[in-house]
Parts: C-alpha cells; structure tokens; sequence
C-alpha cells in the first residue's frame, strides 16, 4: 500500500502532507507541555501544598544572600523585596509546616540582613522591622545565617582531590579582580568537558567566548541578572544547543537536557582549572531571544542554553550559602511493594 502511494503521488503532494502532519504533531506536543507548566509551575497561582510558596521564597532569599555577597554590598539594597519574603515567611508558617528547612534558612537570612544594617548603622525602613518582629513572634528565636567568606587559596585548595572534595568545593563566584584569566585555560576547560554525554552522541553542544569587555558588558546588560558583579566579568562563556541534530518531536526538550549536562561539566572543568564562574540565565521571552542572538551573534539554529561569566577571584571574598534541600526531601526510594503497583 506504501508503495502505491508512493508510486501514484507525487513526491511534493507527500512531503506537503508529511510536513503538515509533523507540524501538527510538534504543535500539540507543545500545548502539552504549555498546559502542564501552566498549571503546574506557579505562574499563575499558589499550590496547597507550599511548594511554590517555598520556591518563592527561596529565590527571594536568595537575592538577599546574593546582596550580602556582593563586591560592594549596597547598604538598604533590596527593602522591597525583604518586605515581600518577610510576609512570605510568616504567610508560610501560618499555612503550613514551621518547621520546614527552607523557612528556617530564609528567617535566618532576614535576621542576617537586619544585623547587617544595624552592624553598618543604616537605619532601615521602619516596616520592615515590624514585620521582623511579627515573624520572631510567629518563629520563635531566630539565629542569624552568615554567608561565607573565604581566600582565593582555600577556595581552590581542593581542585584535585577526590571528586566528593572538589565537587563540594565548587560555588557561583560573584567577584573577580582585574587579574586576566589566560584564555589557555578557557580553552582547557572547554576541551575536558567535550567527554559530556550527549543523547546517541550527537553532541548539539557549541561555546562562544566573548573577551571584549564592551560587548560582554552589552551581553550581560541585556541577560540582566548580574548586577553588582557582572562588570567585572573578565571572560564570557555561552553555550547553546544545535536543533539540526534531533529528528522527532519526542526530542523536542532534548536540547535543553544535553545542555544542562554540558553546562555542569564545563563549571567544574572551569573550577579544576581555578577559574571561577557564576552560570546566568539565558532565559528569554522572543524578544529578548532576538536581541540576545542578535548581540551575541548567536545561529538560528542553536537555542540558548546559559551563559558563563568567568574571572579570577580577587584574594578575598563572600559566597551566598545557598542552602540545599535535605536528602529526604528530595529522593524517593520506590519500595518493591510500590512497583507492582505502578506496574500492575
Ligand atoms: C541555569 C542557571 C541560571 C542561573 N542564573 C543566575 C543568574 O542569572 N544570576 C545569578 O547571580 N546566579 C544565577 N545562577 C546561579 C544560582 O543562583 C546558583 O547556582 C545556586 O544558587 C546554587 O549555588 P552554587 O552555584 O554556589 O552551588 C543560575 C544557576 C543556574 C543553574
């Protein structure tokens, strides 16, 4: 029957169709995954469980830990927004568990704060104590959280050690000096972490290093999350994704997954070689997709994975502690009673 049709249907009548019916087939994939983030991901409303309240305040706290950490921490930076995460806070003890790991990181990071402007006699906004106080009301007693400070010696001190040391020892660094970072070891780095698997080995990686200043300076103005830090980026790494090496609409989020990889093995490629880097975002909407390609002269083909800023760490400085979540929380040992279950 195929081949009958073949044989009486002209090529582009069939590649007409074909090309209509995997269009149609990529398009309803896409409103698949849309409809789940949507009603999944908290861009429209707030779960019953917490969940996107926590990951709420988690990327609120994180952006204080980041000011405290800044080269040049800004005193009454980020008032706005601590009103926002100490509500959040005590929205969350209310509501659901006091005892929850990433409530209590987030308090103690608030107490960090107020500490830290009392330290440095800045008189923050009265409101903000007020709610400080409502949140020690509904918490109890809480102990300040304290970023970590270290040299340029103990932060590279493990880089060749077993991998439970070194991986340990990798963090974002938001601070370089003016020291140069021989493009050796950026070509290094990017050589060790071509062993990166790939799915069936297609390897849709590609690296672009940007070594003007006055273009990386363009570049992480438009990525906008790296102020305080991103001016003194010494080197620039962006990885996107090649399209042109998958075939089927199940490969649709492929790109993104072997670009993750990519991106974890060239930090710690980067880490061994004593260059530190803070990974960005490349997320866009299409507009801010157009204009970063645009600037980076980045191919239609590739898709934006994350960007890399990369410098050398001045002699001393502060890491944001981000803290993780607990072993428990985050795995699932399936009982075998469990997987008759799911298999029945
Ligand atoms: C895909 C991705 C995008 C990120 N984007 C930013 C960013 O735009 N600005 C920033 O300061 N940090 C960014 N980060 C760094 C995270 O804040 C950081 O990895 C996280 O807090 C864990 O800390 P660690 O890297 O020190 O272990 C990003 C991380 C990832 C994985």
């Amino acid at each position: 029957m195929k081949t009958l049709v073949k044989k009486w249907i002209p090529y582009p009548v069939i590649l007409f169709f074909k090309t209509h019916i995997e269009r149609i087939n990529l398009l309803r994939a896409y409103l698949h995954d849309a409809e789940r983030f949507l009603y999944h991901s908290s861009m429209l409303q707030y779960d019953n469980q917490g969940i996107k309240l926590v990951a709420t305040i988690i990327r609120n706290y994180h952006v204080i830990e980041k000011g405290l950490t800044m080269p040049e921490t800004r005193l009454g930076f980020g008032q706005d927004r601590m009103l926002q995460l100490i509500d959040q806070c005590i929205r969350y003890i209310s509501y659901f568990d006091r005892n929850d790991e990433q409530i209590k990181h987030a308090s103690q990071v608030i107490a960090e704060y107020i500490t830290f402007h009392e330290e440095n006699n800045y008189q923050l906004n009265k409101a903000i104590i007020s709610k400080y106080n409502d949140l020690i009301l509904k918490y109890g007693r809480i102990d300040a959280s304290s970023q970590i400070s270290i040299s340029r010696e103990d932060y590279f001190a493990k880089t060749n050690k077993s991998f439970l040391e070194f991986s340990s020892s990798r963090s974002s660094i938001r601070n370089y000096c003016n020291e140069e970072i021989p493009i050796q070891k950026i070509t290094d780095s990017i050589d060790i972490a071509r062993n990166t698997p790939s799915a069936c080995n297609r390897q849709t990686s590609r690296v672009y290093v940007y070594t003007d200043k006055q273009q990386i300076s363009k570049i992480l103005e438009i990525q906008g999350g790296n102020r305080g830090f991103g001016h003194l980026a010494n080197k620039l790494i962006i990885m996107t994704a090649e399209l042109g090496v998958f075939n089927s609409v199940s490969e649709r989020n492929q790109a993104f997954i072997d670009g993750g990889m990519y991106a974890m093995n060239i930090l710690y490629s980067l880490h061994y070689h004593q260059v530190a880097g803070c990974i960005l975002n490349c997320s866009t909407d299409p507009k801010k997709d157009k204009e970063l390609r645009r600037v980076c002269g980045i191919k239609e083909s590739e898709v934006f994975i994350a960007m890399i800023s990369c410098g050398i760490p001045p002699k001393t400085f502060k890491i944001a502690s981000s803290k993780r979540f607990s072993m428990d929380y985050m795995t699932t040992y399936i009982p075998s009673i469990r997987i008759k279950e799911l298999i029945s």
